[in-house]
């Protein structure tokens, strides 16, 4: 995206410099009007250098005489922010005054404004602040709210900016293209739990990331996701039905009762064995060795294979060693669309990692790398595959 920044007058505007860094960073273009009073903080250069663009302070400055550059600017950006937002320019917004490069390019702006705001609570409380930004909300603006934490002035209360990975996540989330929206989508994840006794269980090194990236992936570009898992400890991304399993008998129930999709993807690490036996009291321990018998799981994803009628499945493939191999066999045997395949052998992208690379098997024979990245990366980049393998 192409985003003006918009820089004011609070110590927050040292933490605009690394904002600034991060969106360039993640692809963006950016541009930065700072104010006179930003000025007193820091610096226009760390804004040019790391932009690799002028920075605009002065309205009677043209640096382009072509162009009136309050007018060109807003037309240049796809969305602006101003991060740090103080008390006077929030106000100067609201009742539309214009005696500075950054007020007038508002002014003068028709695309989406974000602000975030940085300044004394006292200040951040006072009714004429809030009066103005219940208006500004009116007016269409979105705030990203300062977040509670230790200011300038030593009190330690609600003011400080939002941090910059914040304002991104923010920005980034809010101009997603929403193109899932009516698609209902059905997502497993984490490991399962096999019950021994009622102090003991199997399971596997399954973090739950993986899937909790593509739920929430799923559900910002606008689909009805379905996430079934156990409690992996991760939030379950809002606005996404999250059904609580334990057993993989128990994620079988779940799938089996939600098959009308459009796309299931199965990221779960399910267990292939379960004990034979469950025992209701702890088992003590006696002399000699204890051997546990398993039995088989029921295969979700084979089952899945073998019932669908138009979903689009997406299987997972955890290797250690011939990925190809197993992964192309995985998607005969199990009848899936795709298999995403991954090495978990490797350390800096296994199951706790933050990080994952795969690689697609499609039933077509295409294959698709995806390298090293985010899981959240990795979840918009297989999403946008399927769309566009399975729904042209
Ligand atoms: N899967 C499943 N039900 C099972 C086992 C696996 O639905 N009982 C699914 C997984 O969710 C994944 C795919 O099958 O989408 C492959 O899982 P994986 O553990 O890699 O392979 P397995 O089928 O268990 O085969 P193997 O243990 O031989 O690698």
């Amino acid at each position: 995206m192409k985003i003006l920044l918009g820089v004011t007058g609070g110590i927050a505007a040292y933490k605009a410099i690394d904002l600034t860094s991060k969106l360039v960073q993640n692809g963006h273009e950016v541009r930065v009007i700072m104010t006179e009073s930003a000025e007193q903080f820091v610096t226009p250069l760390p804004f040019q250098a790391l932009s690799r663009n002028p920075v605009y302070t002065d309205i009677f400055h043209e640096q382009n005489p072509a162009e009136i550059q309050h007018i060109s600017l807003g037309d240049w950006a796809d969305i602006m922010i101003i991060a740090p937002l103080t008390a006077s320019t929030l106000g100067k917004i609201a009742h539309g005054i214009s005696d500075n490069m950054l007020c007038a390019t508002v002014l003068a702006f028709k695309k989406q404004i974000y602000l975030a705001p940085a300044m004394n609570s006292n200040m951040y409380e006072n009714i004429a602040v809030q009066t103005n930004i219940d208006t500004l909300k009116k007016r269409g603006f979105k705030f990203i709210e300062p977040g509670e934490g230790f200011l300038a002035c030593g009190y330690v209360a609600k003011g400080r900016m939002s941090e910059p990975l914040d304002i991104m996540q923010y920005i980034t989330e809010d101009n997603i293209e929403k193109d899932l929206t009516g698609m209902n989508v059905l997502i497993t994840a984490g490991p399962t739990i096999e019950t021994i006794d009622p102090v003991r269980y199997l399971t596997n090194r399954s973090s739950g990331k993986m899937g909790y990236s593509l739920a929430q992936a799923a559900s910002l570009r606008g689909a009805n996701v379905t996430l079934v898992s156990t409690d992996v400890g991760l939030q379950v991304p809002s606005g996404v039905r999250h059904i609580k399993i334990e057993s993989a008998q128990d994620m079988f129930n779940a799938v089996k009762d939600n098959m009308e999709q459009h796309i299931i993807i199965k990221a779960a690490a399910v267990a292939d064995y379960t004990p034979s036996e469950t025992y209701e009291q702890k088992l003590k321990k006696q002399d000699g060795d204890l051997t546990l018998t398993l039995k088989r799981t029921e295969d979700i994803l084979k089952y899945i294979g073998e019932h669908k009628t138009s979903q689009f499945v997406v299987g997972f493939a955890a290797e250690t060693e011939h990925v190809e191999k197993y992964a192309r066999g995985k998607l005969i045997k199990k009848n899936a669309d795709v298999i995403v395949a991954n090495n978990v052998g490797d350390k800096s992208i296994g199951f706790k990692s933050n990080d994952n690379a795969v690689t697609m098997y499609f039933k077509n024979g295409t294959q698709i790398d995806i390298p090293k990245q985010s899981k959240l990366n990795i979840a918009h980049e297989i999403l946008s595959h399927v769309k566009e393998k399975g729904f042209k």
